[in-house]
């Protein structure tokens, strides 16, 4: 499995703590930025990631920003991502078995890291169900 990471500065120190969670789980990773906390626009993250994924580049994405709204937001605007924010673990498995999420976004200002590196853990390691009415309502999206 590998993975396209970014945050903005309101995510930088969570995206930390996820980081630390591959490296130790030996998924691979790349991470499009930013490199330091000092403030930037999390558009240009959000579509990083989301253009990777789209393109196969990497199969998974994981976005950071303050609410992992913003970031959330701007990844959905590339056809064919599907970017899920997720605050808890229900959530996230909810996401992969339903929508068949290809990014995970959380908010560094929201969620603590212990909590963050268990959703992360609960959205890579869940399988989309592939049940035809969770297919047929992606295709409608994507349609
Ligand atoms: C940055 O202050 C903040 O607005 C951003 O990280 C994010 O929360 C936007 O949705």
């Amino acid at each position: 499995m590998t993975v396209a990471i970014a945050s903005d500065h309101g995510g930088f120190a969570l995206k930390q703590e996820i980081i630390a969670y591959l490296e130790k789980k030996g998924i691979a990773f790349k991470d499009f930025g930013c490199y330091e906390e000092k403030s930037c626009d999390y558009p240009e993250y959000g579509r990083a990631v989301a253009e990777a994924v789209v393109k196969g580049e990497y199969d998974k994405g994981i976005l950071l920003c303050g609410t992992g709204i913003g970031i959330s937001i701007a990844a959905n605007k590339v056809k064919g991502a599907r970017a899920a924010l997720c605050t808890d673990c229900f959530m996230a498995e909810a996401t992969r078995l339903h929508n068949d999420a290809n990014i995970l976004a959380m908010g560094g200002r929201v969620v603590g890291p212990g909590l963050a590196v268990k959703i992360t853990d609960t959205f890579l390691h869940t399988e989309f169900s592939g049940e035809e009415r969770h297919a047929r309502r992606i295709r409608a999206i994507e349609e």
